[in-house]
């Protein structure tokens, strides 16, 4: 049994949570490895509706064991939250676990991402405010607070009292904020420890073990490879890495023991927050698909910046992931648009380019170069069967896995597990 990656390949929101709650059926054990609670999983299933920020997208599954790896920054006030709603409406969240080695949001950080986001000014990233940013600096400098920390109060105290002070000094002297209680903090993340003990484990014993069992496991991105901080549009990123490659550092598995990679996309692209995003759409199409797809960010309900689907940064995203195979979501969403557009270049100061630039002064100046393709116009969402779209449709999957030179494996043509088309196995 493999290991499957299942990644975001644009930026992010590609319908990350659908995929993984249909094909987690099969799964022993589903991971999320990376970002915390800026991520937003729309799940629809028979339970209802959900949007999870930190839970993997497989709960719904009661024999399936849910892991927050290691890679992912934990808001304990916010995954609490998520397991007591998710309880309220009838899924066993008890094969949940989360990493000992899982790093901590702390008040102060999503304090700094606010006060730092106010003094970029107009050249804000547009973060989630979720101290996600701030959060893994704190990793990389090693000044950061981890899950099992929680486990040992004395020791918990003697880390956080000197951090504490370090993050009020730039509270007060550089921002001009209020300090922080000590007394506070400390009391409250003795009470998340409290709650989050049961759940606190050594998770790469877990994962080992599943893989000696030979059991499905899948591992669940969050973000998408374009906010990845080394290939994304740096500095417009997030702070850790949603590509497969994050998978293994942020699960805690060698990169020999992914088998498979699916890349998540959109039909067309989206973004939210600040950046460069070529084919961004700043007319009524753009509105249009905006309006038809609502789309508005499952975590900040920011309006998502909506454009035609990018052939050349879906090149590099496939590259960069090593993608084994696609899934393509919200087609229907082009259900009505007689024209649709596809880049398959860049024009860069007189010159076409086909490759992604690192630059965002680059990217910046890059102009789409379109090619146009015939719409459908006809309903997609009641269909099951690949050879029953409309021919319009199989021209316009059919370029994508040219442009990518991968093939699609799934098409999503609604937001529920069952309206979806199964064209090739993953496997
Ligand atoms: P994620 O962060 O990658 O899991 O994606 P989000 O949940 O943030 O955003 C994807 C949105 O698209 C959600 O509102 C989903 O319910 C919705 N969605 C997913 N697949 C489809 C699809 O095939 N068609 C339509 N119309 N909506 C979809
Ligand atoms: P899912 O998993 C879309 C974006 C933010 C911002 C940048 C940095 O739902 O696909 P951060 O708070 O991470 O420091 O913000 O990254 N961003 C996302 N955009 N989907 C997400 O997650 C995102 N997580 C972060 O909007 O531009
Ligand atoms: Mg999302």
């Amino acid at each position: 049994m493999p290991v499957i990656a299942i990644i975001g390949a644009q930026w992010g929101d590609e319908g990350k949570g659908k995929i993984v709650d249909l094909l987690a059926e099969k799964a022993r054990v589903v991971v999320r490895f990376s970002g915390g609670d800026n991520a937003g999983h729309t799940v629809i299933n028979h339970y209802g509706e959900f949007g999870l920020h930190l839970v993997p997208s497989g709960i719904f599954y009661p024999g399936v064991t849910c892991i927050i790896g290691n890679g992912v920054a934990i808001n304990p006030a916010v995954l609490i939250g998520e397991t007591a709603q998710l309880n309220q409406k009838g899924v066993d969240t008890s094969s949940l676990f989360i990493s000992d080695r899982a790093h901590l949001i702390m008040p102060y950080h999503i304090l700094l991402d606010g006060l730092e986001e106010q003094s970029r000014g107009g050249k804000a990233i547009g973060t989630t405010r979720k101290g996600i940013g701030p959060a893994f600096t704190d990793k990389t400098a090693r000044l950061g607070i981890r899950v099992g920390d929680l486990l040992d109060r004395e020791a918990f105290l003697e880390r956080l009292r000197p951090i504490l002070e370090y993050k009020n000094t730039i509270l007060t002297k550089i921002y001009g904020a209020d300090p922080l209680s000590l007394d506070e903090i400390y009391r409250q993340y003795c009470q998340y420890g409290e709650h989050l003990a049961p759940l606190i484990r050594e998770t790469t014993v877990m994962l080992a073990r599943a893989l000696d069992r030979n059991e499905l496991v899948m591992l669940e991105g969050a973000q998408g490879t374009l906010l990845d901080p080394d290939f994304g549009t740096y500095p417009y990123t997030t702070s850790s890495s949603p590509l497969a490659g994050g998978g293994c550092l942020g699960a805690g598995l060698g990169p020999t023991r992914i088998d498979r990679v699916l890349g998540v996309f959109k039909a067309y692209c989206t973004r939210v927050g600040s950046g460069p995003m070529p084919t961004e759409l700043l007319d009524t199409t753009g509105g249009l698909i905006r309006e038809r797809a609502h789309e508005y960010g499952t975590t900040t309900g920011r309006a998502r910046r909506c454009g035609w689907f990018d052939g050349v940064a879906a090149r590099f995203s496939t590259q960069v992931n090593g993608l084994t195979s696609i899934a393509i979501t919200r087609l229907d969403v082009l259900d009505t648009l007689p024209q649709l557009k596809i880049c398959v270049g860049y024009k860069l100061e007189g010159q076409t380019i086909d490759y992604f630039p690192g630059s965002i002064t680059s990217l910046d100046r890059c102009q789409p170069i379109y090619e146009e393709l015939p719409g459908w116009q006809s309903p997609t969402s009641d269909i099951r069967d690949y050879e029953k779209l409309p021919a319009q449709a199989k021209q316009y999957i059919a370029r994508l896995e040219e442009l990518t030179s991968c093939p699609v494996s799934i098409i999503s043509v609604g937001a529920r597990r069952e309206e979806t088309i199964h064209k090739a196995p993953i496997l």
